[in-house]
């Protein structure tokens, strides 16, 4: 029998390679390349004869509309996140660190729908059955038709699912699922990648929801998968520092919806709670009336956030002063400060500065940069801001004022959580009722109106 014929492919990235090298021409991942018949990617080539189309094309306006069929999860802040819920036939990854909460989310979710009556099939590949019962259990989850499963290969794995005929199913995490009839090893990426293909053709077959999970590496991006982003319907990110509670979902591809909704979590001993008012969560241990905190209406998607910035500037021992952010963006402080310095006559540079954004949270925006300027200000002269303002600005490298988009949502928020005065360039529309706007034309006039006088001055 005639040899079949070879081709080499990289075990990192899937590319196709000529001949062995000892290093993959598209990733650059080292001794990666393995030799496989090429038979297996001759198969979907189209048949001899002339191809006719399955479904021919049509008028766009002739396309037959199903019914918007987004089921929801019963979690609310996660369906505003998917715009309404999971959709029959599609595939969604469901991305974050290990330990993010992942699988609290997922059986939280399978409950919820097997609460309504949906067979939910749960895969775990990572755990043992016994130890997402106990989950399970702890979350309240023992709906009678959520289903159970521990399988790692893909074939009995798709054997639990001929076997429940479920209407969503949940695989804990599409890493640790291979199929022993392909070469590569279990986790390499082509394994992920051929798995997750296999269960999106599953999903579209049957018109199965289902929901992938995948890890992420150190380096932030989904193991194996920024391939997984291409196959999959929706890719939603869990965030959160490992020292808080706090969890933001958010949708980072989206087929169904848009990419711009956010949902808030608290993880709790009794899993993740929904957080509904978000600002109140981030606001409720401020201490108004303390040097070094401004607070800006920050905007995460179309989600107006109020958030606590802080600052502490200390004389600083060093020979070079030190400069620490945590949840704002470190360039962006250092740009702040030499504003400050140069512009506003703020004496920092012998000054230690840290500077965090409270609870958890990330506020990289430019319109955060007046509030954080305002913090560093306020500590550096150990007075504090006004406890009913807000400030909503970018600053420019002149110490001008700039405004930033969705301004009138921003402060809306603010008007509901009782903030009376809001820090503006002039530029800014004028803020709701309940709202009184000071105008500033630059980093200067912003500090002379919040009653900051730098020191030394
Ligand atoms: P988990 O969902 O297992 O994370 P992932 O699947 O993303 O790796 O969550 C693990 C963390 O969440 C773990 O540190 C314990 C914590 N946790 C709670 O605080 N409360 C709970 O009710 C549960 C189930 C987990
Ligand atoms: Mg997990």
């Amino acid at each position: 029998m005639a040899r079949p014929r070879m081709e080499y492919r990289c075990e990192a990235c899937g590319a196709a390679a000529p001949q062995w090298a000892g290093r993959c021409g598209a990733c650059d991942a080292w001794n990666t390349l393995v030799e496989r018949p090429l038979a297996a990617a001759a198969r979907v080539l189209h048949p001899a004869g002339a191809p006719v189309p399955a479904e021919p094309a049509v008028p766009i306006g002739d396309v037959e509309l199903g019914p918007a069929a987004a089921r929801p999860t019963g979690i609310v802040e996660l369906d505003r996140v998917l715009g309404g819920g999971l959709v029959p036939g599609s595939v969604t990854l469901i991305g974050g660190e290990p330990g993010v909460g992942k699988s609290t989310l997922l059986t939280q979710v399978a409950a919820a729908m097997a609460g309504e009556g949906t067979d939910v099939l749960y895969v775990s590949a990572e755990e043992s059955r016994e130890q997402v019962r106990r989950r399970a259990g702890r979350l309240g989850a023992l709906a009678p038709r959520l289903w159970l499963a521990s399988e790692n290969e893909l074939p009995h794995l798709l054997a639990q699912i001929d076997h429940v005929q479920p209407v969503v199913v949940i695989v804990d995490s599409i890493q640790t699922v291979h199929d022993p009839q392909l070469g590569p090893p279990p986790g390499s990426i082509v394994q992920v990648r051929e798995c997750a293909h296999q269960l999106v053709r599953e999903a579209k077959g049957h018109g199965l929801a289902v929901v992938l999970v995948g890890h992420v590496t150190k380096e932030g991006g989904l193991a194996g998968p920024r391939v997984l982003e291409h196959v999959v319907d929706t890719v939603l990110w869990i965030e959160g520092e490992r020292h808080h509670a706090l969890r933001l979902v958010r949708a980072v591809k989206h087929r169904f919806g848009s990419t711009a909704e956010l949902g808030v979590f608290e993880m709790t001993d009794a899993g993740l709670r929904e957080v509904a008012d978000a600002s109140a969560l981030f606001l409720a241990d401020r201490r108004p009336g303390t040097a070094g905190s401004a607070v800006m209406p920050a905007l995460e998607g179309q989600r107006p956030l109020l958030v606590e910035l802080q600052a502490l500037v200390a004389k600083s021992s060093l020979a070079v002063a030190r400069r620490s952010a945590q949840g704002v963006d470190g360039g962006r402080l250092a740009f702040l400060l030499a504003v400050l310095e140069r512009r506003a006559s703020v004496p920092l540079a012998a000054h230690d500065v840290f500077a965090l954004a409270v609870g958890g949270v990330k506020v990289t925006e430019p319109g955060a940069d007046l509030a954080l300027a305002l913090a560093v200000a306020s500590s550096a002269s150990d007075q504090p801001l006004p406890a009913d303002l807000v400030a909503c600005a970018e600053v420019g490298l002149g110490g001008e004022l700039r405004q930033v988009g969705q301004t009138p949502r921003r402060l809306a928020e603010a008007a509901r959580l009782g903030f009376r005065r809001a820090l503006l360039p002039h530029s800014a529309p004028d803020p709701p009722a309940g709202l009184v706007s000071l105008r500033a034309g630059t980093i200067g006039d912003a500090l002379a109106l919040a009653g900051v006088q730098p020191a030394g001055r």
